[in-house]
């Protein structure tokens, strides 16, 4: 396993009476990407943020390269570099790009070659030499966010926080911000935390994910474990119009169909924990009960995970 550069064990935060974290532990290796993954309200910005030092726990550590977060906060900003929800405000709308970067370089005390060669670095990464002596105003919101990101790379700090750095853009500008920051992260050795809510962003991007619910880190794994903890690898859908209740029960009484999934408004899912014996056993029940209908075949994805442990915990809690 590598290094860990930032520990964070049972962080606690509360707003007056309402609890917005309850025990957040995470440890951020070198050289990984983690994505915090939770519902809306979970915790996720609060922690970042706290992570951050815009924010004070109310309790817990955190260490940043040996470090500890209530002692050192001044040394621990030179560690990271973080982006927030709000890009619109994160620069001057009458400055160009480049000013902009030189603006805030300079005020966080870089030298001006060294701020040269950061923009120099920065910009190939991102591909954004084009914008450059673009005013900030004039950009659109995925080149903003753009900006955003190498202004808060520019001391070239080895934590990057990202706060749902692809809301909001379409999904090619968000494929683009997502290799560049793979490609980065990467190249660069640096580490990653972020947050999101695109499931498949997450799957693409994450060596590991951690799953926040009320408050509370519960599971911090591997994409791939997470999805082995639903017990199948595939699921075989049926349109469920069609799907008669006395079929679907027999489907489900074969061995190798050990339940069903049914959130989706066309489709019912059935886990299959054999792709070959399950499908048999689907098409039997068709047979024998005379029901045609279409039916699909699928690998479990994130999302299905997702839903499935936070399904779980929500029923342990409600
Ligand atoms: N300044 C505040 N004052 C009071 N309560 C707050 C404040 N900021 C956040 N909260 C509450 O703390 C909880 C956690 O909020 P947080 O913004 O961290 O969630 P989140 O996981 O980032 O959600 P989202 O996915 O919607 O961004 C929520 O219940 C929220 O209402
Ligand atoms: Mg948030």
């Amino acid at each position: 396993m590598q290094e860990i550069y930032m520990s964070a064990q049972h962080v606690r935060k509360t707003y007056g009476d309402a609890v917005a974290l309850e025990d957040a532990t995470l440890n951020l290796h070198q050289g990984e990407i983690l994505a915090l993954l939770g519902s809306n309200g979970a915790g996720k910005t609060t922690f970042i943020k706290i992570l951050a030092t815009l924010l004070t726990k109310d309790s817990g550590q955190v260490e940043v390269l040996g470090y500890n977060l209530d002692k050192h906060e001044k040394e621990i900003r030179h560690f990271f570099g973080y982006v927030g929800q709000d890009t619109e405000r994160s620069a001057y709308a009458r400055l160009t790009v480049m000013e902009n970067l030189r603006f805030f370089g300079a005020l966080q005390g870089l030298h001006k070659k060294q701020i040269g060669q950061q923009i120099d670095k920065l910009v190939s990464y991102f591909d954004f030499e084009a914008n450059l002596n673009k005013l900030f105003m004039q950009l659109s919101g995925g080149q903003k966010q753009a900006v955003v990101i190498i202004r808060a790379l520019l001391h070239d700090p080895v934590l990057i926080y990202l706060d749902e750095p692809t809301k909001g853009l379409d999904p090619i500008v968000a494929q683009k911000i997502r290799s560049f920051l793979k490609q980065y992260v990467l190249q660069e050795h640096k580490s990653l935390l972020l947050t999101s809510h695109i499931l498949s962003e997450v799957d693409q991007l994450a060596d590991r994910v951690a799953l926040i619910h009320k408050g509370k880190i519960e599971v911090t794994d591997s994409p791939e474990e997470l999805k082995s903890m639903i017990g199948v690898r595939e699921f075989i859908e049926l349109r469920k119009e069609s799907l008669p209740t006395p079929t679907k029960e027999k489907i489900l009484q074969h061995e190798s169909v050990p339940f069903c999934v049914d959130s989706d408004p066309q489709w019912i899912s059935f886990g299959v924990t054999d792709i070959f014996s399950g499908t048999e056993a689907v098409i039997q029940a068709l047979r024998e009960d005379n029901v045609h209908l279409t039916f699909r075949q699928r690998t479990v994805s994130l999302e299905d995970a997702y839903l499935h442990i936070i399904g779980a915990l929500s029923d342990k809690f409600e």
